[in-house]
């Protein structure tokens, strides 16, 4: 049972990664606003997200055994395999994830933004470990390139405004 779903709960993650990463810039760029209205939930998206992360991990290990070597094994933390990437990002997903609250909004006051960012390190990470699974680089790294693209044109953008 653990098996047969875990890549369900992967995938949804991923999904919903794309959609949190692509929509500000989107929004910003296009003015759109049920883009905008998107926005509005990025904090619970990012928690389902890292829910659905989570879940995926856990039910991989349970189903295939080897819950009980994660963190003792080496080659779940070596960078050489997408085991390690999909570690990367799980554990730079629990800064953000656990920070994704109005308390911790007030808490952290002007750092929480930084901390929020932690999620391009797992967007990257992310992406690189499912290309590793699926040998399919061009296929996954196509939403990274086209966030990079529409986040570094909305940042000239909200530049060159503040210039003016
Ligand atoms: C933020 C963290 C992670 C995300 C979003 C994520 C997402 C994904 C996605 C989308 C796939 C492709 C599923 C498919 O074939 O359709 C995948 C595959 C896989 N992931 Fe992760 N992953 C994460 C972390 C991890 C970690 C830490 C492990 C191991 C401990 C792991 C183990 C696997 C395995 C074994 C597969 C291959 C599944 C298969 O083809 O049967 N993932 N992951």
């Amino acid at each position: 049972m653990f098996l047969e779903t875990h890549t369900f709960f992967a995938n949804l993650s991923w999904i919903l990664l794309i959609i949190i990463l692509v929509s500000r810039p989107l929004a910003e760029i296009t003015k759109n606003k049920i883009l905008f209205r998107v926005l509005r939930y990025r904090k619970q998206l990012g928690v389902i997200c890292g829910l659905a992360a989570i879940v995926h991990v856990l039910f991989f290990l349970l189903g295939s055994g080897l819950a009980g070597i994660y963190f003792l094994d080496a080659e779940f933390w070596s960078l050489q395999n997408f085991y390690g990437w999909g570690s990367l990002a799980v554990v730079a997903m629990l800064f953000p994830l656990l920070t994704s609250n109005n308390f911790s909004l007030h808490f952290f006051g002007k750092y929480w933004k930084k901390i929020q960012r932690g999620t391009y390190l797992v967007f990257i990470a992310t992406a690189i470990h499912i290309a590793m699974v699926k040998d399919e680089w061009f296929e996954v790294m196509g939403p990274v390139l086209i966030w990079l693209f529409l986040w570094t044109w909305a940042e000239l953008r909200r530049r060159k405004r503040f210039k003016v």
